[in-house]
């Protein structure tokens, strides 16, 4: 081989090396095996004599066939779809055993029914359509969504609401004339635009998946991209959204200085949500209500008070893709109002393909690198924030989905307890994140928002640990091993390092 040959040789193997290297520490969550996996929240919401449905979230190969012990006997759960359906039972709290077996292995996981007034108990999870699609939505588009869902496996791991979000209704004027028409019709009611031919048709096709279905409006005259709002039509509304069969609404502040005449009084910031809270809750069905008017007037501290079930903390996300460790901060700044049925909202996941914010453009690629795509995540899972993804489902690539369908981060997220990570700076980059979890574990984030790899130590008493712990790396699904009295990791640049500590000797459910 001449000089010039083999080191073209050496070089393309090394470049291939690199490559290999690079995906294996590029994609972090194993593959899932084929054996059944149970995942999903241990507890659930719901309000007596609702329509009840809950796709059991489950990974491993189908045929899975799915049994539950002591379900309650207005449930029924479907042994080949893993759909519980039927009517919410009288008010208590249902411990059932949920089991899945498949012809490489069987396995089991309790699951709390907790029939009574508060629902989002975990923090909700699914798919809002904004940052994909913008003001291009349509029926078409939801509908893909929901299968994508279903197909890449979003679903097996507790992702569950398929969210439409602006541009659904019609606008009095707008680039694209088939979004232009009536904004109601003789009765009142809102009309969905030509793009949404049958929204009730649209909730069955979603519900047929065993996914939920969420709708978008603002208390203002308007949205914030012109179409029609609620203003003056709120009874009407919620009730149209029960009947077309939705099941989370996301209220949209917009316009509605218009109507206060900018006059930003608790008061004036307080109405609108109380008036759309107390009418969700006379509806015939269970809807959760997401709150989004950026945070003002302190909404963390009576979110909860007015109906809401989250509340988004502050502006929009998309102009801030820069700032994800400063964002985070400012939101775990709000730990102390989130709790089952609360939740603080920090906004979308968006990584993938997402269109540009400021353009409102087609989705590209996302600006972060596999280290900030898993810091996102693993930020969003230590602060119990809503997980919404909003990105382009028929644009999944590889890495996004092992960012996303994690089961042992998302078990952070949606750990029953609901607390959101209390926040320990260690230097102006880097600062641990510690949440306290139901089975006396602890979930840790070693958080680095500088430009460089940095050394962090997690000492156990700034922790709020004693002894020594077994610690799990979360992301690899790996034990790290016994730790007596801190654990220093190297982390990468804008990176999170997530584990999770327990008693040595401890039951861990994994
Ligand atoms: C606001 C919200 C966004 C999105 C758009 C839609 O900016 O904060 O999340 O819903 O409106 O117009």
């Amino acid at each position: 081989m001449s000089f010039m040959l083999r080191m073209s040789w050496l070089l393309a193997s090394l470049f291939f090396a690199s490559l290999s290297a690079q995906n294996q520490t590029t994609l972090l969550t194993p593959k899932p095996g084929p054996a059944p996996r149970l995942n999903g929240p241990l507890v659930y919401g719901c309000r007596p004599g609702h329509p009840f449905l809950y796709r059991v979230p489950t990974q491993g190969q189908r045929p899975i066939q799915f049994s539950a012990d002591k379900l309650p006997a207005t449930l029924h759960l479907d042994p080949h779809t893993g759909f519980i359906t039927g009517t919410a039972p009288d008010r208590g709290s249902y411990q059932i055993t949920l089991m899945a077996k498949n012809r490489y292995g069987k396995t089991k996981r309790p699951f709390k029914i907790v029939s009574g007034d508060t629902l989002a108990l975990t923090p909700p999870m699914g798919w809002n359509h904004w940052y994909a699609h913008y003001d291009r939505i349509t029926d078409k588009l939801i509908r893909e969504a929901a299968d994508s869902m279903i197909q890449n496996g979003m679903a097996d791991v507790g992702y569950q609401f398929v969210n439409i979000d602006d541009c659904w209704m019609n606008a009095e004027k707008n680039r694209d004339p088939l979004r232009v028409g009536p904004l109601r019709d003789a009765d009142g009611r809102m009309m969905s635009n030509q793009h949404f031919p049958d929204m009730k048709a649209l909730t069955d096709y979603i519900h047929h998946k065993g996914l939920k279905a969420g709708i978008y409006s603002s208390p203002g005259p308007t949205t914030c991209a012109g179409f029609c709002g609620s203003y003056e039509h709120e009874a009407q509304d919620a009730k149209q959204f029960a009947d077309w069969g939705f099941d989370f609404l996301k209220y949209d502040w917009c316009s509605y200085d218009q109507v206060v005449k900018q006059v930003r009084t608790i008061e004036n910031l307080q109405k609108p949500y109380r008036q759309m809270g107390d009418l969700l809750r006379q509806q015939e069905r269970d809807i959760v209500l997401n709150l989004c008017q950026y945070g003002m007037g302190n909404v963390w501290e009576w979110g909860a008070q007015v109906g809401g079930h989250s509340w988004r903390t502050a502006g929009d996300l998309g102009y801030e893709l820069n700032r994800i460790f400063q964002v985070a901060l400012k939101n775990a700044k709000h730990r102390v109002w989130s709790k089952p049925g609360s939740w603080n909202d920090p906004d979308y996941i968006q990584i993938g393909y997402i269109g540009n914010a400021r353009t409102a453009g087609e989705p590209e690629p996302c600006p972060f690198t596999a280290e900030e795509q898993y810091a996102f995540m693993s930020l969003w899972s230590l602060m119990a924030s809503p997980l919404f993804y909003s990105g382009d489902l028929n644009r999944m690539d590889a890495l996004t989905l092992n960012v996303l369908c994690n089961p042992e981060v998302i078990e952070i997220n949606q750990d029953p307890l609901g607390v959101c990570a209390r926040v320990d700076s260690l230097s102006p980059e880097t600062f641990l994140m510690v949440k306290e979890m139901a089975d006396g574990s602890t979930a840790i984030g070693l958080c680095n928002s500088g430009e460089q790899p940095a050394r962090i130590t997690a000492a156990w008493p700034q922790c709020g640990l004693r002894g020594k712990k077994i610690v799990r790396d979360v992301w690899r699904h790996r034990d790290l091993g016994l730790f007596d009295a801190s654990l220093t990791l190297a982390v990468p640049r804008h990176g999170v390092v997530l584990v999770r500590a327990w008693d040595v000797g401890k039951k861990r459910i994994l």
